[in-house]
């Protein structure tokens, strides 16, 4: 086997064969050659391939067709789809299907050898990264720069272990502050580009022309005040990765050049004449609900779907609230070091409040408000005075969601529910007391009372779980003295 790699070309066409035989053999490949598909399985489960190449259209089993095959005998094998340029749509489905990249026809050699270099890579890649992801998923608690260790964060660890080394456009989808750029430039730092440029688009309130020329460059003249040509940011991103923060703010007709930078990889700088090649990885990040702005006619349909081959979705922090104490962990360590603190902790009514807080700012508010403590700490200890107002006082009333099954339900018993369910939970937000609880639902004690008897709601002790750690011990004596006054009051 030669040491450049073993290659698999699949193509109906004797001369297309011919070519891309010659061309592979001369840069040092092996090379095996077949005329169809199941030629092509016959080969592949025989002998193992570094990478294929596989021609869409083929008479009897197609490149889809042949590419899944494929798939099931070696999974991680890159394969490059060569197709014609009016049936770009069916290279999409192809990298659906998990195909490495595509190449349209005609080509230019050293497109397929780049592509190919690339793939060849990817599969190096893979295999470092199935190492890597066996043992994240023992124990982690980070990837990179990304702290979590909940179900859902490890789901976004291995897709950004999967989907980093190919060339396939993301999309990333979050609230605001959930780590979208974080993750970008993650997929970035585990692709074989990460020693290219990471380039940040920021299109925010730019109008359309001024983007324009940021995105392809000018020609010189190319308007009033074009004095010198200028490189555009995907120029400068060549090899590398190119990342548009909020891609729902492009105007729609930039959104129209940039598909078809996604789709050629090739554009021309603003009043020029030549077309420029480029060959970057495009990622997108959004935190609206671009489907929407489709429908809407905001966003162009095509786009949409060039950009959503895969989508990784960050969740909201208040769906991974195990993650929080991580995250403080983390931060405090940051910002103790950045003003010289050390050991810094937070104090558990604190951590309470973290966890009872909603985080509509997600990790970047959290991330505020621990460096904000941070700073004002005097001890090595913050406590709950450091923790913000709204913070501390978020916990709203919400009205359960009501359903009403189509069997119907009895209003009686229903109402009955909800005020079981909202005395319970006075009584807990009291912490069992209950002229506290009445307070809190600005009842008198008796009428309060009297509910308690009417819906057999038992005395229940709270906070359990927080026995055992420092200070509690003062907490529960306190309670328990004030349960007797209340046992008291329940006779
Ligand atoms: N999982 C995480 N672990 C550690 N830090 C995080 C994590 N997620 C976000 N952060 C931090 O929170 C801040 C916001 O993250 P980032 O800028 O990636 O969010 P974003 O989703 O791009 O937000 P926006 O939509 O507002 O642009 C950054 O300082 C980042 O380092
Ligand atoms: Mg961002």
């Amino acid at each position: 086997m030669s040491r450049k790699g073993t290659i698999l070309v699949v193509d109906d066409e004797e001369i297309m064969r011919e070519i891309l035989d010659a061309l592979l053999s001369q840069e040092g490949y092996d090379v095996r050659l077949a005329a169809d598909g199941p030629q092509a399985l016959d080969l592949a489960r025989t002998m193992s391939f570094d990478a294929a190449i596989l021609d869409m259209m083929m008479p009897g089993m197609d490149g889809i067709g042949a590419l899944e095959e494929l798939k099931k005998i070696d999974d991680d094998l890159p394969v490059l789809m060569i197709t014609a340029f009016a049936s770009v749509e069916n290279a999409i489905t192809a990298m659906k299907r998990g195909a490495f990249d595509y190449i349209t026809k005609p080509f230019k050699n050293d497109e397929v050898l780049v592509v190919l270099r690339n793939a060849l890579a990817q599969r190096r890649l893979v295999a470092e990264n199935r190492a890597l992801r066996q043992t994240l998923q023992a124990h982690v608690s980070k990837f990179g720069d990304i702290i979590g260790r909940s179900a859902r964060m490890k789901q976004v660890f291995d897709l950004i272990i999967q989907a980093a080394p190919s060339r396939t456009t993301i999309l990333i989808n979050g609230e605001s502050g959930t780590g979208k750029e974080l993750v970008a430039r993650s997929l970035h730092q585990n692709s074989t580009r990460s020693d290219r440029a990471f380039i940040t688009v920021n299109s925010g309130n730019l109008p359309p022309d001024l983007l324009e020329s940021n995105l392809f460059g000018h020609v010189k003249g190319a308007f009033t005040g074009a004095v010198y040509p200028k490189k555009g940011l995907f120029e400068l991103a060549d090899k590398g990765t190119i990342f548009f923060d909020e891609i729902g703010n492009i105007p729609l007709e930039t959104q129209a050049k940039l598909l078809r930078v996604i789709q050629e990889r090739e554009f021309m700088r603003l009043g020029g004449v030549e077309t420029i090649k480029v060959d970057v990885r495009i990622i997108a990040a959004t935190n609206v609900d671009l489907r929407k702005m489709v429908e809407e006619g905001r966003f162009r349909e095509d786009l949409f779907y060039r950009l959503h081959v895969i989508t990784v979705q960050l969740p909201a922090l208040r769906e991974r609230k195990e993650d929080i104490p991580l995250l403080v962990q983390h931060f405090l360590e940051k910002y103790g070091a950045e003003n010289q603190k050390v050991n810094l902790e937070l104090a558990p009514e604190a951590l309470d409040m973290l966890f009872e807080y909603d985080w509509p700012g997600n990790v970047r508010e959290l991330e505020n408000v621990i460096e904000r403590a941070a700073v004002l700490s005097t001890g090595n200890r913050i406590g709950a005075d450091l923790v913000p107002d709204h913070v501390r006082t978020s916990k709203a009333f919400q009205m359960p969601q009501f359903i009403v099954p189509p069997e119907g339900i009895s209003y009686r018993e229903a109402e009955t529910a909800f005020q079981r369910g909202l005395i319970e939970s006075a009584l807990e937000a009291a912490g069992g007391v209950q002229k506290k609880a009445a307070e809190l639902l600005h009842i008198k004690p008796t009428t309060l009372n009297e509910m308690i008897k009417r819906h057999d709601i038992r005395p229940r002790r709270k906070r359990a779980a927080h026995a055992g750690r420092p200070g509690a011990a003062a907490d529960e004596q306190e309670l328990s003295g004030e349960e007797e006054v209340v046992a008291d009051d329940a006779r």
